[in-house]
């Protein structure tokens, strides 16, 4: 198969789907490999090591039109949508529930589309969205150490135990791959850190890693305690989209004391905390009553080289399965793969998609045995 590894045009993205260990071995397995000129020099690796890898290295169109798969990482753009094709293969975060335009042309397309986001594994856990969600933790733990500095517009508090002043106490809503990422570090900093979540099975497994942490249901009468003490809120929850209510809302910001600061890190815009408005790496932070809110999107893109190792290796043996069976026969033995389908030949296959957006659906399973 040819596969093409393109620049993010997103402002502010670095990521490149494929690093040039793992080129290698797409190229060992037979395949061929273009790489848009560019493409890993934000995430560190150079045209030259992609030519040592075994790519071909190429300028934007001959990428476009030689692949057969197009490899990515963040969703299309309208100034990319002409390049989806009937005959092409599509693998990156796709997020088609939120863009309404990006799903028309998947589906007038009549492209195959497959989603990072979309595949589970056998836990019902997302192997490809708990990497970025490590890296966007522990970068929002980073961002947080940053922000609370008075150079930066904070308080002036050292986030870490300094001898003779009392720990900065941290509060992280969820306790899934952000919640225990951002944990990690503020435990190992000597922080007073407490986690809130409704699954007491999630803080249970994560106590066993994380001694120093205190674990609390999200209820009300914990989060009004834990808001008027701490000094920095995370918010690592997952939230529906469709949700129109919320943990953390526009008063309960107001039981916070001065000084202290938010730290979005789901980041849905007025999800689980109201005030939530998704900001950029170069306009990071705002106000609202009188607290600071950090609420990056696309934080992993500040760790570009980390988050490129770590998406490439984890996407690696499903971009393999596809390319070395065929995009059909890899969905029809890999159920998690046809889980992550978005679209094939113009039906859409993401029950998510179709409900948020009012379109038509189609299950995958049905779908196949029309093949
Ligand atoms: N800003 C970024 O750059 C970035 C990067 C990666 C992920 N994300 C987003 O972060 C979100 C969380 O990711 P994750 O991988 O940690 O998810 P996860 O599923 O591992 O964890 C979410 C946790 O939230 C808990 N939760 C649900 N409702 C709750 C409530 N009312 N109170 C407290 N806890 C509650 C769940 O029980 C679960 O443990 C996702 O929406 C993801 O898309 C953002």
């Amino acid at each position: 198969m040819v596969i093409g590894v393109l620049k993010e045009i997103k402002p502010n993205e670095y990521r490149v789907a494929a690093i040039p260990a793992t080129v290698k071995e797409i190229v060992a397995h037979g395949h061929t490999v273009y790489v848009q000129s560019g493409a890993g020099v934000g995430s560190g690796y150079s045209d030259e090591d992609y030519e040592a890898a075994g790519a071909i290295v190429a300028d934007k169109d001959t990428v476009w039109e030689k692949s057969q798969l197009y490899y990515k990482v963040k969703e299309f753009f309208p100034e990319e949508f002409k390049w989806i094709q009937e005959d092409k293969i599509i693998f990156t975060y796709i997020h088609s529930n939120a863009h309404p335009a990006e799903t028309d042309v998947l589906l007038d397309s009549k492209c195959t589309a497959i989603a990072y986001e979309d595949i589970p594994d056998k836990n019902g856990k997302f192997p490809l969205l708990r990497p970025m969600s490590e890296i966007a933790g522990k970068g929002g733990f980073i961002a947080a150490l940053n922000f609370m500095q008075t150079i930066h517009g904070g308080p002036g508090k050292l986030l870490c135990n300094v001898a003779g002043v009392p720990s900065p106490i941290v509060t992280c809503l969820g306790c899934g791959n952000i919640g225990t990422a951002i944990a990690e570090l503020a435990s190992s900093w000597g922080l007073d850190v407490r986690i809130l979540d409704i699954n007491i099975d999630v803080m249970l497994e994560a106590k066993k890693h994380l001694p120093n942490v205190q674990f609390m249901f999200s209820n009300r009468e914990n989060l009004e305690r834990c808001l008027k003490e701490t000094d920095v809120l995370f918010n690592g929850t997952q939230w529906a989209k469709e949700r129109t209510d919320h943990i953390v809302y526009r008063e309960d910001v107001r039981l916070m004391k001065k000084g202290s600061m938010i730290v979005d890190v789901a980041c849905d815009d007025h999800g689980a905390i109201e005030t939530t408005e998704s900001t950029t790496h170069t306009d990071p932070i705002y106000f609202e009553e009188g607290i600071m809110h950090y609420c990056v999107d696309n934080i992993p893109s500040a760790f570009a080289q980390t988050a490129s190792v770590t998406l490439a290796n984890a996407t690696l043996p499903m971009l393999l399965a596809i390319a070395d069976k065929g995009v059909k026969k890899a969905i029809e033995d890999d159920q998690y793969l046809r889980a992550g389908l978005t679209c094939w030949g113009g039906y859409l296959t993401l029950k998510e998609t179709a409900l948020k957006q009012n379109r038509p659906w189609t299950d995958a399973n049905e779908l196949i045995k029309t093949w």
